[in-house]
C-alpha cells in the first residue's frame, strides 16, 4: 500500500526575536501576564521586506538540502499561509520559482489559518497516496506581524512569523499499518457558522484592504480545547490505538494552557508534549511544522516514533494527523 512518508523537514525563523518585557515597552502590557496566560516568552518577527514567500523558500531550501534532492525532484509545492504575500498569485508559485522546479509540476496555497498545515498535509497525502505525485514539499509559513493591530494588547502579544516545511515521498515498503512509517490518517474539520469568533476585518472582496486579527479569545479558548481532543480520539480510535501508543503530541502552538489542558483530557503526560509556543508564539500554519523541525533537530523525536499533530483555527477548521516518523 502506498504511503507518504515524512524524509526530511527544515526551518526558518527571523533574526528580530522580540520578548515580551520588549513588547511591554510599547504596549500596555507585562511579562507576566503573557507568561502566564499563555506561556509564551518569546517570538520572532520578520524584518522590513522579509515576505512570507522569503521564510517559506529558506525553510523549503533547508528541508530539501538535508533530504540530499533538489526542487527538479519535487512534484507539488503546498503552502498553508493566512498571510500571503499578495491576493494572487498564491505565494506557492513564487517558492516553487526559487527552488528551482522551473515549470515542473504544480504548487498552491491553503488557507485554514492556524490548522493549514495539516489541511496542506491531508491534501499532499491524498495526492500521493493517488498516485498522483511522488514528492511533495509540505509548508507552514506566515508573516503574521502584518495581520496585527499593534494596539490591541489582547491580539498583538501572541503571534509570531516564521516557516518550516516537510518533505513527504511515496513508499511501498511495510504491511500497510500503522507500524509502518509515514501518514497513516488525517482528519479535517470546520464549522463556518463559527467564523465570527476569530477573523481578519479586511479582504479583497470586501474591505479591499489587508486588515487585521479581531479574535473573542475566550470562546476560541474553549472551542480549542473541545475540538482538539475530539479530533485527536478520532484519530486514534479509527486506528484501533490509544494515546499510550504516542511517543509525541505536536500540537499547534497558539496557548501552553490550551496544549496542556489537551493533553490533559487524552491522559498524555507533559513529556509527550513538544512544547514551543514559549520561544515562537503562535505562528499560525507555521506552528506545527516549526514545532515538528524542533523536535526532529533537538533528537527528541526520532525514527519510528509516533506523532500527532493536531491543530484548530479561524473558521473554525480543525484536524489532526498521525504520522510514523
Ligand atoms: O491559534 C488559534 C487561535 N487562538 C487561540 O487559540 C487563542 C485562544 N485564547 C486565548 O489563548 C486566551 O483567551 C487569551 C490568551 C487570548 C486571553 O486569556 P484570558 O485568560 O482569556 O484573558 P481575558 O481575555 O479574559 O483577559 C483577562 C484580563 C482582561 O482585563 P480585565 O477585563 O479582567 O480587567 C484583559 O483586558 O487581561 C487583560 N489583558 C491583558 N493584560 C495585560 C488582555 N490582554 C492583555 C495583555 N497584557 N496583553
Amino acid at each position: 500500500m502506498r504511503r507518504s512518508v515524512m524524509i526530511a523537514c527544515g526551518k526558518y525563523l527571523p533574526r528580530n526575536c522580540v520578548t515580551n518585557a520588549d513588547l511591554a515597552k510599547r504596549i500596555e502590557t507585562s511579562d507576566d501576564w503573557i507568561t502566564q496566560r499563555t506561556g509564551i516568552r518569546q517570538r520572532y518577527l520578520a524584518g522590513e521586506g522579509e515576505l512570507t514567500s522569503d521564510m517559506a523558500t529558506a525553510a523549503a531550501l533547508a528541508a530539501l538540502e538535508k533530504a540530499g534532492l533538489t526542487g527538479r525532484d519535487i512534484d507539488a509545492v503546498i503552502l498553508a499561509t493566512t498571510t500571503p504575500d499578495q491576493t494572487f498569485p498564491a505565494t506557492a508559485v513564487t517558492v516553487q520559482d526559487r527552488i528551482g522546479m522551473g515549470d515542473r509540476g504544480f504548487a498552491f496555497d491553503i488557507q485554514a489559518v492556524c490548522s493549514g498545515f495539516i489541511y496542506a498535509l491531508a491534501t499532499a497525502d491524498n495526492f500521493i497516496k493517488s498516485g498522483q505525485i511522488k514528492r511533495a514539499l509540505v509548508i507552514g509559513a506566515e508573516r503574521m506581524s502584518n495581520i496585527l493591530d499593534w494596539n490591541d494588547r489582547t491580539t498583538c502579544v501572541l503571534f509570531g512569523d516564521g516557516a518550516a516545511a516537510v518533505i513527504l515521498e511515496a513508499s511501498e515498503e511495510g504491511a500497510g499499518t500503522t507500524a509502518d512509517r509515514g501518514v497513516i490518517s488525517t482528519h479535517l474539520h470546520s464549522e463556518g457558522a463559527q467564523r465570527g469568533l476569530l477573523f481578519v476585518n479586511g479582504g479583497p472582496s470586501s474591505t479591499q484592504t489587508t486588515g487585521v486579527i479581531e479574535m473573542n479569545g475566550k470562546e476560541v479558548f474553549r472551542h480549542a480545547v473541545t475540538r482538539m481532543s475530539e479530533v485527536v480520539t478520532e484519530a486514534l480510535v479509527t486506528n484501533g490505538l490509544s494515546s499510550a501508543d504516542v511517543q509525541w503530541l505536536v500540537p499547534h502552538q497558539a496557548n501552553k494552557r490550551i496544549i496542556d489542558a489537551t493533553a490533559e483530557k487524552l491522559q498524555l503526560p507533559p513529556e509527550k508534549v513538544v512544547l514551543t509556543v514559549s520561544e515562537h508564539g503562535n505562528t499560525s500554519a507555521a506552528s506545527i511544522p516549526l514545532a515538528l523541525v524542533t523536535a526532529v533537530e533537538d533528537g527528541r523525536i526520532k525514527r519510528g516514533d509516533l506523532l500527532l499533530m493536531e491543530a484548530m483555527g479561524g473558521g473554525l477548521t480543525w484536524g489532526a494527523a498521525l504520522v510514523r516518523w
